[in-house]
């Protein structure tokens, strides 16, 4: 566990130092526009995607701290803290904490919550056009679009309130919040040239501790404090999500989680052990408190 931390936190450095020389500075006219980007952006946050890249990439043979999957985790970072500033919209899930801060749109306006996660989507993608791998940017878009994160979105909503199974959830979970993690596997392992077989099982192994991720979040929104997870605690339950807690109970939602994760650590033994960041940030998933 400890060991993830460190690598999480010697990722954050790397990310956020080149996210910030790749957006405009705050005082940028229109300032308020770049104001709520950065606020949101460098609130905190685990940095768990940029890191899946890195650790991808090492575990294909890259070298840590490489410019390429450096570029492509402060993009995907991007994408996924317009997503988030999205989904606190009082139109979506209305939550008023994020990343132990006010949400944007209750510390700047709504227009500029909207506008700021429209501009950090625009900018990822201009990012990604510095690695000239347009393969990485089909695979992102897809990961991003009706059929992944913004599918997932739509039915998560569509479903609040509504009695659902387990299928209808891990529909919501594998689009809204797994499509995003298994790309940001994936990516890593694009970027060191890994060859098809290895794709195959680092995207099983990404779907996995992507669901499980979702898992665990839906559990910590049961089980956590708001100062503790950062954010609103119980907004699920409030709201009548549809959550792996709502369709089956938290014990089962936990064995379920560690299933899953056991399964994704299984899809790495063609590393023969030379990805071990990869399992240990598996087991982080399964643990996390946060
Ligand atoms: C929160 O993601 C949203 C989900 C997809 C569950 P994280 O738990 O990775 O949030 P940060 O980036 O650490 O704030
Ligand atoms: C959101 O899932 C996943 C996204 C695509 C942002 P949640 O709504 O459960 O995420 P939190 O709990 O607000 O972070
Ligand atoms: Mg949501
Ligand atoms: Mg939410
Ligand atoms: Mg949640």
């Amino acid at each position: 566990m400890n060991e993830v931390k460190a690598y999480l936190s010697k990722v954050a450095a790397i990310t956020d130092s080149r996210m910030n020389d790749l957006l405009p500075p705050p005082e940028t006219y229109p300032a308020s526009i770049h104001s709520v980007m950065r606020y949101s952006l460098f609130a905190g946050g685990k940095r768990i995607r940029p890191a899946l890249v890195m650790a991808s990439y090492e575990a294909c043979g890259g070298n840590f701290g490489d410019d390429k999957p450096v570029i492509a985790g402060a993009a995907i970072e991007m994408l996924h803290t317009f997503s988030l500033m999205h989904d606190d919209l009082p139109c979506m899930d209305d939550d008023d904490f994020r990343r132990g801060k006010t949400t944007a749109h209750k510390a700047f306006t709504e227009a500029l919550a909207v506008l700021g996660g429209d501009a950090l989507c625009i900018y990822a993608f201009e990012c990604l056009t510095k690695l000239d791998r347009i393969e990485v940017i089909r695979e992102i878009a897809r990961a991003l679009g009706t059929g992944g994160m913004i599918g997932g979105q739509v039915i998560d909503i569509e479903s609040e309130g509504k009695k659902v199974d387990k299928k209808a959830v891990e529909y919501i979970h594998n689009n809204k919040t797994a499509a995003l993690i298994r790309t940001s596997v994936k990516t890593g392992a694009l970027l060191a040239d890994a060859p098809q077989s290895h794709l195959e099982h680092l995207t099983a192994y990404g779907n996995r501790i992507g669901l499980a991720f979702q898992v665990i979040d839906d559990i910590l929104d049961e089980e956590g404090t708001t100062v503790q997870i950062g954010k609103d605690a119980g907004s699920d339950r409030q709201r009548g999500k549809a959550t792996f807690p709502s369709v089956c109970g938290i014990a089962e939602s936990r064995e379920y989680a560690k299933t899953l994760i056991e399964n994704a650590c299984a899809e790495l033994r063609f590393l023969n052990n030379s990805g071990p960041m990869l399992t240990a940030i598996a087991r982080f998933i399964e643990t996390r408190i946060s």
